[in-house]
């Protein structure tokens, strides 16, 4: 016989061993234990507040729960799969430390809204986490930037040379996109911290419950507007999964990037050596495994998200046991999402730029044919004539393996009349970035409205940035 089951009443034989180790969740959702302590805690003193239960019994409740806390800080909780999930582990346990008053702890609640709200309270704390460490990040990223401002490198288009750019502006398209990231995520909070308190198995509840004072002490925004969906979707976890894959997909472009630059043919950047490693048969190699290993795990997050919509896509309302799948995906994607973050912040501090590499690579890829074209441009030239004038430009240049600047002012002059000697300091690539300070440009006035921007976005936050 079952005697270990909350559920045991109506069964006459114990449940498969097999069956056990199919159904439980323990071993994956102790994770939310404190979340499920705290719930449990608001639940007993609200019941008191609506005298369902004395004031003992809820203290009683509320102490008894803190002692299971402790256990399970100390590491001397013992978990019992027989027990099936971290709710009826927990539960058991209060029952053996308060006696049957234990019992009343579930009066008016169900395992189906208990869960919902413990996860709705783990995933809304795993987001601000990764919120913060996205903050971080931005946060290197500005300051790399500074340091940088007047670092050239070729900007690519088809990753191919296209025009000079700073590394400095080169950084901050990542900084807003991070930033971005942050604020996308924070903005699912509202939708997260929705209380499904009250909603009880699926249909509400007959005992005059206050689910609004529960959510209030527990910080939630709002309370559950129907109880069968309150118990029953999980588009709050998708949301957080989503803003995960969305800041993986942003790290594993980074990432890509510092890939390419550190293989010796760009050489742009010399990755710490503590974020690197070296071949058992290639003395000489010093490969970027975490970076490939950012952009690898990357699919595992979208997995994630996969996993979990194609769970849901088919579930009737309300509540079904499908759902217990929700957890792991999560859990999963957290770890890789708040490692990813932190670890590309610490090594990013850490990388070396190599500004000489970055300035040969300028010498190739003829990155000032614009300026050439916008040169004759201005000088009265309609573009398009501006354009093949420059382009014939490039190819005697190409053709004599020199760059544009190296073409005399007479070849030149070859292709139009409207040049001048002033011409030379047109095609600097110094000049050429300098002259785009249009807004959210390479130029280094735009450069330093941007960092101002984003570290203005940190401070009024209260993420910190700004001096
Ligand atoms: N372990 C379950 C889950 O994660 C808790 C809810 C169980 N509810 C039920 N009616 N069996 O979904």
């Amino acid at each position: 016989m079952s005697g270990k089951k909350m559920w045991g009443g109506r069964f006459r034989a114990a449940t498969d061993s097999s069956v056990e180790d199919y159904t439980q969740s323990v071993s994956f959702d102790r994770r939310l234990y404190a979340e499920d302590i705290v719930g449990s805690k608001a639940h007993a003193r609200m019941l008191a507040r609506q005298g369902l239960l004395t004031a003992e019994e809820a203290e009683t409740l509320v102490s008894g729960l803190d002692a299971v806390l402790a256990e399970i800080e100390a590491g001397t909780f013992a978990w019992d799969v027989a027990l099936e999930d971290v709710h009826m582990n927990i539960e058991r346990r209060l029952t053996d430390i308060v006696g049957p008053v234990g019992g009343k702890l579930h009066t008016g609640r169900s395992r189906n809204d208990q869960v919902a709200l413990d996860f709705r309270l783990f995933v809304s704390g795993r987001v601000s986490a990764w919120t913060r460490e996205l903050a971080r990040l931005v946060e290197v990223l500005l300051a790399r930037a500074s340091e940088h401002e007047n670092t050239l490198l070729p900007g690519c288009t088809h990753l191919q040379p296209a025009q000079p750019v700073s590394l400095a502006q080169h950084l901050l398209a990542y900084a807003w996109m991070f930033r971005r990231d942050a604020e996308r995520l924070e903005s699912f909070q509202t939708r997260i911290r929705v209380s499904p308190l009250g909603a009880a198995a699926l249909a509400g509840t007959t005992y005059p419950l206050d689910p609004a004072s529960v959510a209030a002490e527990l910080g939630m925004t709002e309370i559950f507007g129907n109880s069968m969906d309150a118990v029953s979707d999980r588009d709050f976890a998708l949301e957080a999964l989503f803003g995960g894959s969305l800041v993986m997909m942003h790290l594993s472009r980074f990432c890509e990037e510092l890939i390419l630059w550190a293989n010796p043919a760009f050489g742009y950047v010399r990755l710490p050596d503590a974020y690197s490693t070296g071949s058992s048969i290639m003395p000489q190699k010093k490969n970027p495994d975490v970076c490939e290993l950012m952009r690898g795990k990357t699919g595992r997050v979208y997995g994630s998200l996969v996993s979990l919509l194609t769970l849901m896509k088919g579930l009737p309302l309300a509540y079904n046991r499908d759902m217990q799948e929700d957890k792991e995906p999560f859990l999963d994607a957290d770890r890789t999402v708040s490692a990813s973050v932190s670890i590309m912040a610490d090594m990013l501090a850490e990388m070396t730029f190599v500004p000489e590499a970055m300035r040969r690579a300028l010498s190739r890829g003829f990155l000032n044919a614009t300026e050439l074209a916008d040169y004759l441009a201005a000088r009265g030239l309609p573009f398009r004539e501006a354009h093949h004038a420059a382009g014939s430009a490039v190819a005697l240049a190409e053709s004599r393996g020199c760059g544009l600047e190296d073409l005399s002012l007479e070849d030149l002059r070859g292709f139009s009349p409207l040049i001048e000697n002033d011409v030379f300091e047109a095609l600097r690539h110094e000049t050429a970035v300098a002259r785009r300070s249009t807004p959210g440009g390479t130029g280094p006035d735009s450069v330093r409205r941007q960092i101002s921007a984003v570290s203005a976005w940190l401070a009024a936050k209260g993420w910190k940035a700004e001096p």
